[in-house]
């Protein structure tokens, strides 16, 4: 590998997350990772950082929300000023708020539609046109298995993620002669405290169905986004990698 990368993760204090920045650190990047500007997520966020620098890791926390416009511009620019150029994005923050159509409230829609889409977008376009420049980017957007299939309960859901999709082709396509590849990465139902928020029995039905027969851990999604972050997938863009122990093939 060539010089030492800088990588933003965000929803860096997640289920996904934290195993997404160790791997990260684990490829030999400098991570930083970012939490939504609450009391509980800021607690964390200084506890992963402490247990990380612990273990040799090097880290950097910084609040953020992603559904921000202008917050991710400015996030951006201060990451660059003082920790230098971003190479690598993870676009993991996202949120459920499940119900059937009949009881989806406005802002239920809203507000998952603008943490897990429009994020992606906010920040993509602060660090898109830098990573251009300077010839090599790497950004892996995370979608879900119920991006691919739908799932009852989740039409807010269910549409940002497959949304992120169609977003990922298409600046795939306008980075793909300046060396920034874009891919997504589609985890299944993965052993986090987003997974176990579903009712339990809702829940048995569902590792039921999976061919693997459990849940999916943190490390195999973290895997997956290694994988499409390391400067050798130059190759590997618009693509998506479904992380989900067979409960959906396409
Ligand atoms: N297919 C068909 N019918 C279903 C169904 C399904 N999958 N699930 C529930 N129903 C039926 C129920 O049997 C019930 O029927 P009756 O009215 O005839 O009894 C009816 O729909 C209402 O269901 P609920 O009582 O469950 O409705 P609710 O309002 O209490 O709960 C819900 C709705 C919150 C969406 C609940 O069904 C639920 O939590 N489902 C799981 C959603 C899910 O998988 N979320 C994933 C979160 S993790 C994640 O998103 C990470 C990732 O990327 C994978």
């Amino acid at each position: 590998m060539s010089e030492k990368r800088l990588a933003v993760v965000t929803g860096a204090t997640g289920g996904l997350g934290v195993a997404m920045c160790q791997a990260l650190c684990d490829q030999g990047r400098t991570v930083v990772g970012t939490y939504y500007p609450d009391p509980q997520q800021e607690q964390q966020a200084r506890q992963w950082q402490e247990s990380m620098e612990q273990q040799g890791y090097s880290v950097h926390v910084r609040p953020l929300d992603v559904t921000d416009y202008d917050a991710c511009a400015v996030f951006a620019a201060d990451v660059e000023a003082e920790l230098g150029p971003i190479d690598v994005l993870v676009n993991n923050a996202g949120i459920t708020r499940d119900a059937p159509i009949k009881r989806m409230e406005p802002h239920f829609w809203q507000d998952v539609i603008n943490t897990n889409l429009t994020s992606m977008y906010n920040l993509c376009r602060a660090v898109f046109d830098g990573m251009c420049q300077r010839g090599f980017g790497r950004i892996v957007n995370i979608s879900s298995l119920n991006g691919e299939k739908g799932q009852f309960g989740q039409c807010n859901y269910a549409a940002a993620k497959a949304g992120v999709y169609g977003f990922t082709r298409s600046i795939a396509q306008e980075g793909a002669r300046k060396g920034v590849t874009v891919n997504a990465v589609s985890p299944g139902y993965i052993d986090t405290p987003m997974v176990r928020q579903v009712p339990e029995n809702i829940l048995e039905g569902i590792i039921a169905g999976i061919p693997v027969g459990r849940l999916g851990q943190p490390d195999d999604i973290a895997r997956a986004v290694a994988f499409l972050a390391a400067d050798e997938a130059g190759f590997i863009t618009g693509t998506n990698l479904s992380v989900n122990g067979g409960q959906y093939m396409s």
